[in-house]
C-alpha cells in the first residue's frame, strides 16, 4: 500500500513539472503576423506554422541571404520585393552584379539601367548634397577601389581638382546646390590637372601625371560611363518603384565597385533626408547580390544604411554564396538571416559561431534542397525561444514560364530570306492557355498539349503542335481559329493545316 502511494505521489510529481527541453521553433505568436503588415514567406519545417515576415519586433529590417549557387537566393529575394510593393508599397532598388534580375525586372514593368546600353550616371552629381561632402564620398570610394591612400599628394591633388570643378561653376561648396543647377563631371577635373600639368610650375608633375592617369581609368571614351552627364536622376531612384541596375555591361570589378559605391552614397544621403517614422513598413529596399567588394569594406555606405536605416523606413539585402564575404557590421547585425544550402565547412562553422545555432540546424543546413531554409532573427527584446528555425520550403511567385511556337519550319525559304513573316511567337503559360480555351479547346486536350510542350523545353515547332492537337482529335476549325487568332495569313494557315 505504502508503494502504491508512493508511486501515486511521484506520478502527481511528474505531471506537475515544467518542460525543461527548449521547443525547436519560436512560438507562433511570433511567426504569424498581421497579413496586411508582413510579407508571408514558407511554412516551418516541424509545427508546419505559416511564418510571414516583419521587422517591427526585430533589431531592424535588414536582411543577409546566403547559400550554394542556386540555392535559391535570388528567387527569395524576387519573392520578397514583390510583395513587400504590395504590402507597403515599397521601392526596390537592385544593385544587380550580373545582370540576373533584368529579365524578370522587366517582366515585372520596372525600369532596367544599363550602362552597356547607352546609359550614363554623373558621380558628380549632387541630388541635393553639399559639393564638399560629395567631394569626400568620391574620395572614398578611390579610396576602396584604388591604393590612392598611399599616395598623398595625389589625393590631395585629385581632391582639390573636383572640388575646384564646382567652385568653377559657381557652387558655393559647403552649401546645399540649387536645385536644377548641372554639376560638373570628372572630365572637368582631369582638364584642370591637365592645365597645372602644363602651367610647369608645379614642384611634383610626376605626382600630377599620375593623378591624371587614375582619373582617366573612368574617362576613356567609350568607358566613360561615370564621366558625362548622367541620363537617369539618381536622387529619383528610391521612389521610382522596382529599379534594376545592371553593372553587367560595365568593364570590370573597378567600374562596377565605382557604380555601387555611388549608388549607396546617394541613397544613404536620400535616406536621410526622409521624415522619421509615421507609416509602418518600408520605403525602400536595396539589393547587394554577390558585391563583395561593397559588403565587406567598412567605408562603404552599406554600413551606414545599416546602422541607421530602421528610423528612415529603408532595408538593406545582401545576398552572397560567401558569407564571409559580408562585413562583420553587417552579417552580425542584419534583423534577419536566410541561411540557405551551405555546403562548406568553413562557411558553416563561420555562420554558427555568429549565430549560435545547435548543431542539429547545422547538419539540416548541410542538407537543405532549393528553396529550403534556416532562418535567425534578432529581437529587439530579449527571448526565451530559439532564434534559428527551419522553412520547409520559401514559398515564391510561380515563375513565368514562356512557351514559344516557332513557324519556320511551315515557311517557304524565300518568306524566310525575305524576313517579313514573323518566324516565331511566344506566349506567356496563361497568355497561351487562355488562347486555347477561347477556341473551344478543351481542359485535358489543353494539360496534354502542355506536357508535349514541356518535354520540349516549352518550344515547339508549328508542325508538331498541330500534329499534337490533330492526334487529339481536335476539330480543324479550332486550329484555324487559333491560328487567326495569331493574325497569320489565310494561305499560310492553309498551307499548315493541309500539312501532315
Ligand atoms: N523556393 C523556391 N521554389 C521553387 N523554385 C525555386 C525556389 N528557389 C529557387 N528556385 C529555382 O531554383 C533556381 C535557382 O534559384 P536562384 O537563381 O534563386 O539561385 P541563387 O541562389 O540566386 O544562385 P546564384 O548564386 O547562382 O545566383 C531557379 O530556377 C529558381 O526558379
Ligand atoms: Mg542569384
Amino acid at each position: 500500500m505504502t508503494l502504491l502511494r508512493l508511486q501515486h505521489i511521484l506520478s502527481i510529481e511528474v505531471a506537475k513539472r515544467p518542460f525543461i527541453s527548449r521547443p525547436p521553433e519560436p512560438p507562433s505568436e511570433v511567426l504569424i503576423n498581421d497579413p496586411l503588415q508582413s510579407i508571408f514567406i514558407g511554412t516551418t519545417k516541424i509545427f508546419r506554422v505559416p511564418f510571414s515576415w516583419t521587422f517591427s519586433n526585430l533589431a531592424n529590417p535588414h536582411i543577409a541571404v546566403v547559400g550554394i549557387t542556386g540555392a535559391g537566393k535570388s528567387y527569395f529575394v524576387k519573392t520578397l520585393l514583390i510583395r513587400a510593393s504590395y504590402i507597403w508599397n515599397t521601392n526596390a532598388i537592385i544593385i544587380d552584379w550580373t545582370g540576373e534580375y533584368k529579365p524578370w525586372v522587366q517582366q515585372s514593368g520596372g525600369v532596367v539601367i544599363s550602362f552597356a546600353k547607352g546609359d550614363y550616371m554623373n558621380i558628380l552629381d549632387l541630388a541635393g548634397t553639399k559639393p564638399l561632402d560629395r567631394v569626400k564620398q568620391i574620395m572614398t570610394s578611390f579610396d576602396i577601389l584604388t591604393d590612392i591612400s598611399a599616395y598623398p599628394e595625389q589625393r590631395r591633388l585629385t581632391e582639390e581638382a573636383i572640388e575646384q570643378c564646382y567652385t568653377n561653376l559657381g557652387f558655393i561648396v559647403s552649401a546645399p546646390p540649387p536645385e536644377g543647377k548641372e554639376a560638373p563631371t570628372l572630365k572637368n577635373a582631369i582638364s584642370l590637372l591637365e592645365e597645372k600639368l602644363q602651367e610647369g610650375t608645379y614642384e611634383y608633375p610626376a605626382e600630377l601625371e599620375n593623378a591624371i592617369y587614375r582619373l582617366r581609368q573612368f574617362a576613356r571614351e567609350g568607358e566613360d560611363y561615370f564621366a558625362r552627364k548622367s541620363t537617369l536622376d539618381i536622387g529619383k531612384i528610391s521612389e521610382s518603384g522596382l529599379v534594376d541596375i545592371d553593372l553587367s555591361g560595365l568593364p570590370d570589378e573597378n567600374f562596377r565597385t565605382l557604380a555601387a559605391l555611388f549608388i549607396l552614397q546617394t541613397l544613404k544621403e536620400k535616406m536621410r533626408t526622409e521624415k522619421i517614422g509615421e507609416a509602418p513598413g518600408l520605403k525602400a529596399m536595396v539589393v547587394l547580390d554577390e558585391a563583395w567588394k561593397v559588403a565587406s569594406n567598412e567605408k562603404s555606405d552599406a554600413i551606414m544604411i545599416v546602422r541607421e536605416g530602421r528610423k528612415y523606413q529603408f532595408g538593406l539585402i545582401v545576398a552572397s554564396q560567401n558569407p564571409t564575404d559580408i562585413h562583420e557590421a553587417i552579417y552580425s547585425n542584419v534583423g534577419t538571416n536566410f541561411i540557405l544550402r551551405i555546403k562548406y565547412e568553413k562557411f558553416l562553422n563561420f555562420l554558427q559561431g555568429s549565430l549560435n545555432f545547435s548543431n542539429f540546424i547545422r547538419s539540416e543546413i548541410g542538407k537543405l534542397g532549393v528553396g529550403q531554409a534556416a532562418v535567425y532573427m534578432l529581437f529587439r527584446t530579449a527571448i526565451r525561444f530559439p532564434e534559428t528555425f527551419l522553412l520547409e520550403k520559401i514559398h515564391g511567385e510561380e515563375p513565368l514560364y514562356v512557351y514559344t511556337i516557332d513557324f519556320s519550319d511551315v515557311l517557304t525559304q524565300s518568306e524566310l530570306s525575305a524576313n517579313i513573316i514573323q518566324k516565331d511567337y511566344q506566349f506567356e503559360q496563361g497568355e497561351l492557355r487562355n488562347n486555347l480555351i477561347e477556341v473551344n479547346i478543351s481542359a485535358d486536350v489543353i494539360e496534354g498539349l502542355f506536357k508535349m510542350m514541356d518535354s520540349k523545353s516549352r518550344n515547339v515547332k508549328a508542325t508538331d503542335f498541330i500534329n499534337e492537337l490533330r492526334m487529339r482529335d481536335v476539330p480543324v476549325q479550332s486550329m484555324i481559329s487559333f491560328l487567326k487568332s495569331l493574325s497569320l495569313d489565310d494561305t499560310l494557315i492553309t498551307r499548315i493545316i493541309s500539312r501532315k
